[in-house]
């Protein structure tokens, strides 16, 4: 007979919902998201995003979660519980390993974050030379030093969380920070919009150009939608296995992926109307929170107050967010091999710590850190994003949608025919054909395997 185990998990709906909604939201909506609205032509782009979220990642979603719940395991020994002996563990093998890819970049972001709240209460309540922010930004990371010790509070921070367990530290964290996020960004986003007098910024936003559209742009769209949602590599496994066996999975998953098309878009009206109102380029990359802001509000009434605001908003989004990685690779070390949560933590913060040197030395002391032409800071995010996360996302629902008895996924939607679902039928036909081709195809072309 197996031994119970007795495992942590959410007290609440609203913890489940704002905890998942909490590893959604974060650098992927207020700092990635602009910049890829921004490179890619506006809302082109804004709208195929929005479009593959609703199509293609809420069934990924769902299915995360019935993988979770049904098992009730971290993300590999899930697939070892549902699928006994074969090769289908390799999801979450992948998983473990686009975790520690994301935590190599994303904990160095975190880091720039916390540098930026500290510089932010003490700039300079004059505004300086445009090239002064870009010049401040990149001696920042480049620096040797200074982004490693930000980094490494970030990452003790995450340890804090995520030690104080499931309920005790993850929910109860969420349940603080979600709603303040909620507040902050609403209000820059009003603040943004009644600068954007002439409405450029709104037009690039809502108006499509659909010209510049290529096979890339359908990828980078698609790699967007599953890293703000955090699909495709098993953090939502983990958080579907501390559900409550009484919680709506599909109304659940409509809440994540709601809130999280509300914060980009959000993030978008905080941050494109903006950029347009100075004058600026909003094709700048990664640095364009980080240069853009600190000029725009140095211009701005009440403009000190609101560059704190905004970085601690950045702030407290990556922190929820990084949790949610730490915990796929700490649920396995405490399920798997059965490891304290508090010596699982240091572990796992031993190796993010050194991928996380690796990648933020590669962006200035070491350029020559580099995989297939990239530095490794720039490699971990793409390799993540565009490769890790959509073939991980195919494979989840081909083994919900042809691995999984339908019996065992229906007795999860409908909690033990406890909840009516209408429309089963369908939702298994998509997980089967619709997703998987629709992935595969966007992928093939955006990798230029594949002309349409
Ligand atoms: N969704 C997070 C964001 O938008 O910043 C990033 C992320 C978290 C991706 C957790 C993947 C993940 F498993």
């Amino acid at each position: 007979m197996q031994q119970k185990i007795t495992r942590d998990g959410f007290a609440s709906k609203f913890g489940v919902l704002v905890a998942a909604a909490g590893s959604a939201v974060g650098l992927g909506n207020l700092w990635r998201f602009p910049y890829m609205v921004g490179e890619n032509g506006g809302s082109a782009f804004l709208l195929i995003y929005l479009f593959f979220m609703i199509v293609l990642c809420l069934p990924v979603l769902i299915a995360e979660f019935v993988i979770g719940r049904r098992a009730q395991r971290d993300v590999i020994d899930a697939f070892n519980v549902l699928a006994p002996r074969s090769a289908w563990k390799g999801i979450g093998i992948a998983g473990l390993c686009a975790a520690l890819v994301i935590l190599g970049f994303y904990c160095v972001v975190g880091g720039w974050t916390l540098a930026y709240i500290g510089k932010s209460i003490f700039s300079l309540p004059t505004t300086l030379p445009g090239d002064y922010y870009a010049g401040t930004f990149t001696s920042l990371i480049t620096s040797p030093v200074q982004p490693l010790v930000w980094c490494a509070l970030f990452i003790a921070l995450n340890a804090f969380v995520v030690s104080s367990g499931v309920k005790n530290g993850i929910e109860r964290y969420s349940k603080i920070l979600m709603p303040i996020l909620f507040v902050m960004i609403v209000v820059l986003a009003i603040r943004a919009i009644t600068l954007d007098s002439d409405m450029k910024g709104l037009r690039f936003l809502f108006q499509p150009d659909f010209s510049k559209v290529t096979g890339a742009t359908f990828l980078a769209a698609l790699g967007q939608a599953f890293f703000s949602l955090s699909i495709g590599m098993g953090a939502m496994i983990t958080y579907g296995s501390y559900i409550p066996k009484d919680s709506h999975l599909v109304k659940t998953s409509i809440g994540v992926m709601s809130t999280d098309m509300l914060f980009s878009l959000l993030a978008g009206l905080a941050v494109i109307p903006a950029v347009f109102a100075f004058g600026i380029s909003p094709a700048q990359g990664p640095g364009l929170v980080f240069v853009i802001f600190p000029e725009i509000f140095s211009k701005m009434p009440m403009g000190y107050v609101l560059e704190i605001l905004f970085f601690t908003l950045l702030a407290i989004a990556a922190l929820t967010s990084s949790i949610s990685l730490f915990e796929v690779l700490v649920a396995w070390l405490v399920d798997a091999k059965k490891l304290s949560r508090r010596v699982a933590m240091a572990c796992v913060t031993v190796v993010v710590g050194v991928l996380s040197i690796l990648a933020s030395l590669s962006l200035g002391m070491l350029p020559n850190i580099s995989l297939f032409g990239k530095n490794l800071f720039n490699f971990f995010d793409s390799f993540s994003s565009n490769i890790l996360l959509p073939l991980g996302g195919l494979f989840i629902c081909l083994f919900v949608g042809w691995r999984m008895k339908p019996a065992d996924v229906r007795d999860e939607l409908t909690n033990s025919g406890n909840i009516r679902l209408p429309l089963f039928g369908c939702f298994r036909f998509i997980l089967r054909y619709i997703t998987p081709i629709a992935i595969a195809v966007i992928f093939a072309s955006g990798m230029g395997w594949l002309q349409i």
